[in-house]
C-alpha cells in the first residue's frame, strides 16, 4: 500500500512520523529515527540555551495514555543547526520545531534554524509545561504577532503546532490568525496541558514539576485531537495540510485522522511507549485498514468523513 504523502510541497514516503519531544532530543536520537522508518525526522523543540528540562519523575505511562512535563530538555538551538545538514543525509525530510521562552527567541532561532535549510519548519506555540510562561497558542494577538515575526525569516515551510481548542469560537478565531499569518501547514494538536494523573494507592501524584501537572498525550486525548483536526480541515476548506498527532496507538486511530482531514500523523506516546519497531507496525496496520475499506491511497479518504 501506498502511505507516501505531501506537505507543502515536501513529500515524505511514509504518513507516519515521531511528535516533536519523542526520541528526538539527542543526535543519537534523531540518527535512530533517521534509521528507523519513521517517514520525517522531527526535532526536539529547541530554545537559544541548551536545557536539561523539569526534574524527574517528568514522564508517567499508564493504560491509555501518558502525563508528561519534560521542560523542553533540548541541545539549544545552535546545536541543532548543525545536526541538520547530517540528518538530512538519512533520506527522509527534517522538520525542525522552533520554540522559545520568550516571544523574541522565535525569529533568533528561526533565522539560524532556517539558514540549516530543514525541509520544514514547525513553531511550537503550545509547551504546557514551562512553570510561569502560559500557552502562546491560546493568546491570538500574541500568536499572530509572532508568526508574523518569524514568517518574515522563514524561506522553507513553515507550520504551526497548536494547542487543542475546545470552543468552536477559538476554532474560527486562530483560523483567522493562521490566514493572515502566511502559514503553509498546521499540526494538530499539542498535549492537553495541564491535566493531573493521581495515584489512589500512595495517595500521591506521579510526575514531580508543577506539583504533578502535565501535558496529556495516547489514546486518551484521541477525540480531542480528531475534533482539532476536523475543525482546521472544514476552516480551510482542505487548503492547508495538516498533520494530525494525538491519540495515534493503531492503524485504525491513523485513519480516523486522514478521514479528519489529516495528511500524516505524528506518534508521541506510543512511540515512547514501544519504541522504533512501532513505525512497521502502524504502517501494516493502516496498510490493512485501507484495503479493507476499498482505497488504495491516503488521498482517496482524506477529510471524506461523513456526517449524519
Ligand atoms: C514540552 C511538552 C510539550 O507538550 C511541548 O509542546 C513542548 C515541550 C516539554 O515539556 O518539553
Amino acid at each position: 500500500m501506498d502511505l507516501s504523502t505531501t506537505i507543502a510541497g515536501v513529500r515524505f514516503s511514509s504518513c507516519f512520523m515521531n511528535a516533536s519531544g519523542a526520541l528526538c532530543v539527542t543526535r543519537e536520537e534523531l540518527l535512530a529515527l533517521g534509521r528507523s522508518r519513521t517517514g520525517a525526522i522531527v526535532t526536539k523543540s529547541m530554545t537559544v540555551e541548551p536545557r536539561d528540562g523539569n526534574p524527574a519523575p517528568r514522564y508517567y505511562g499508564f493504560p491509555g495514555g501518558s502525563i508528561n512535563s519534560m521542560g523542553l530538555p533540548n541541545l539549544g538551538y545552535r546545536a541543532y543547526a548543525a545536526l541538520i545538514p547530517e540528518l538530512k543525509t538519512l533520506g527522509k525530510p527534517v522538520i525542525a520545531s522552533v520554540a522559545g521562552l520568550c516571544e523574541d527567541d522565535f525569529p533568533t532561532i528561526a533565522a539560524t534554524i532556517n539558514a540549516a535549510k530543514p525541509d520544514l519548519i514547525e513553531v511550537n506555540l503550545s509547551c504546557p509545561n514551562i512553570p510561569g510562561k502560559p500557552q502562546i497558542g491560546y493568546d491570538a494577538e500574541a500568536s499572530e504577532r509572532l508568526l508574523k515575526r518569524v514568517r518574515k525569516v522563514i524561506t522553507v515551510p513553515m507550520g504551526v503546532k497548536l494547542p487543542p481548542y475546545f470552543d468552536p469560537a477559538h476554532h474560527e478565531m486562530m483560523g483567522e490568525v493562521i490566514g493572515r499569518c502566511g502559514v503553509d501547514f498546521l499540526n494538530l494538536i499539542n498535549s492537553v496541558g495541564n491535566g493531573l494523573v493521581v495515584d489512589p494507592e500512595r495517595e500521591v501524584v506521579v510526575i514531580k514539576p508543577k506539583g504533578g501537572f502535565g501535558g496529556l498525550g495516547g489514546t486518551i486525548i484521541k477525540p480531542v485531537a480528531l475534533a482539532n483536526v476536523r475543525a482546521f480541515w472544514k476552516i480551510f476548506e482542505g487548503r492547508i495540510p495538516i498533520i494530525g498527532t494525538g491519540g495515534v496507538v493503531n492503524g485504525v486511530d491513523a485513519f480516523e485522522h486522514v478521514l479528519c482531514g489529516a495528511s500524516a500523523v505524528q506518534i508521541g506516546t506510543v512511540l515512547v511507549e514501544e519504541g522504533l519497531d512501532v513505525f512497521g507496525r502502524l504502517e501494516m496496520e493502516l496498510s490493512a485498514q485501507l484495503s479493507k475499506k476499498g482505497y488504495t491511497r491516503l488521498e482517496d479518504c482524506r477529510g471524506k468523513l461523513k456526517e449524519l
